[in-house]
């Protein structure tokens, strides 16, 4: 064990961040410095709505779009709130489970959010088929196909064509959130939603905060010519300029011919602990069941049937070790999101340790 981890220092399996080291600290110091004197006039004053225009077209290019359909965001996430404001008091379609925080944008914004089945597959094309048969028009399906927060599943090649195919008969928008797919260990990567259909029905969003670092707060949109529009005019009403240091550092550092290598450096930092975290599953919690991801960050636990994994957070926190309670993101009582992305080998050998000996011993009634 690390010298560093104590007997009881709690071991966090709930943040979905990466850990401290894929983050290339110096390089984005000096993107950083080179991004302001460089173009500095343009960076640091306000700029245009859709984003630092060299990195919208980097991210145009790079998904054979026009330039003017890219929103670039602060975040992912604050492109998720204009949806939700663009489709305020409407429906979405979302997978159950689905990663929690979109479920709160939408709910803050009275979108209704409804529930669609999921398997080990990924999204179940016969239940999305049910639940566009049946219930008010949904304004849009929200899909995470690749590495799902919170389950790491993935959508098979084949579901994501019967996908396409439904958005087609139903005249459905799917918006393919992607911010896990580059962060691939192993296996060879399906075709995206987005380019099985063309972006005409499906927008695509995703952002460089697994790739580089998610304290810059870059995200991206490639949207239909329209909705981005739509959202630009509601991004000038909320912060007239996105970011433009953070986007200009990561333009800097794509420039620099710096993403691919990073990302090479991230895949065995994370690589090594999501085998670290499936190795202790199989030895300490054989009883239980969980996803197999080639990717992204999560592992989805599933304990035994009757155990409830948000009864068992507060004798964990004690045990030391903690995680996010499947029901958060709409999952079933006995399962949990795991994330293996921000803690140590020999902490996620130790957590799992922990939880197996508390899924084991029967709770103090
Ligand atoms: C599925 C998914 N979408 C979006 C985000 C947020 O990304 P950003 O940091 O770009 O807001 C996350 C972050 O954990 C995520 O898991």
């Amino acid at each position: 064990m690390s010298s560093k981890l104590g007997a009881m220092e709690t071991i966090s399996f709930a943040r979905g961040n990466p850990a401290h080291e894929c983050i290339p600290v110096e390089e984005l110091a000096d993107c950083a410095r080179a991004a302001v004197e460089r173009d500095g006039a343009t960076v640091l004053s306000y700029g245009p709505v859709g984003g630092y225009q060299p990195l919208r077209e980097w991210i145009a290019e790079r998904h054979g779009v026009d330039p003017g359909r890219v929103l670039v965001t602060n975040g992912s996430l604050q492109g998720m709130v204009f949806l939700a404001e663009r489709f305020r008091g409407g429906r979405v379609l979302v997978e159950a489970p689905t990663y929690d925080r979109p479920l709160k944008i939408l709910a803050a914004h009275d979108v209704e959010a409804a529930p669609v089945a999921m398997d080990d597959e990924g999204l179940d094309p016969t239940a999305l088929e049910q639940a566009l048969g049946g219930g008010p028009r949904p304004d849009f399906l929200y899909t995470i196909p690749t590495f799902q927060n919170p389950s790491g599943r993935t959508l098979s090649s084949e579901r994501r064509g019967r996908l396409v195919e439904l958005s087609r008969e139903h005249d459905l928008l799917v918006l393919e959130d992607d911010p896990y797919g580059l962060v691939r260990y192993e296996g060879a990567a399906p075709p995206t939603l987005f380019e099985l259909e063309g972006g005409d029905r499906v927008a695509y969003s995703s952002s460089f905060s697994k790739t580089i670092a998610p304290g810059l707060r870059v995200g991206y949109f490639v949207l239909p010519s329209q909705l981005e529009l739509e959202l630009e005019a509601l991004a000038v009403s909320t912060y007239i300029t996105p970011v433009l240091l953070g986007q200009a550092t990561v333009f800097e550092f794509l420039r620099r011919g710096n993403f691919e290598p990073n990302l090479e450096r991230v895949r065995g930092l994370l690589g090594a602990r999501r085998d670290a975290m499936l190795e202790a599953l199989e030895r300490e919690l054989p009883e239980a069941r969980w996803s197999q991801p080639e990717g992204g960050y999560f592992i989805w636990l599933e304990l035994p049937e009757g155990t409830d994994a948000t009864a068992l957070l507060g004798p964990a926190g004690k045990a030391g070790v903690t995680y996010v309670p499947g029901t958060d993101f709409g999952g079933a009582p006995n399962t949990a999101r795991l994330a293996f992305s921000f803690v140590s080998a020999d902490e996620i050998r130790e957590g799992v340790r922990r939880l197996a000996t508390l899924v084991r011993e029967p709770l103090p009634v």
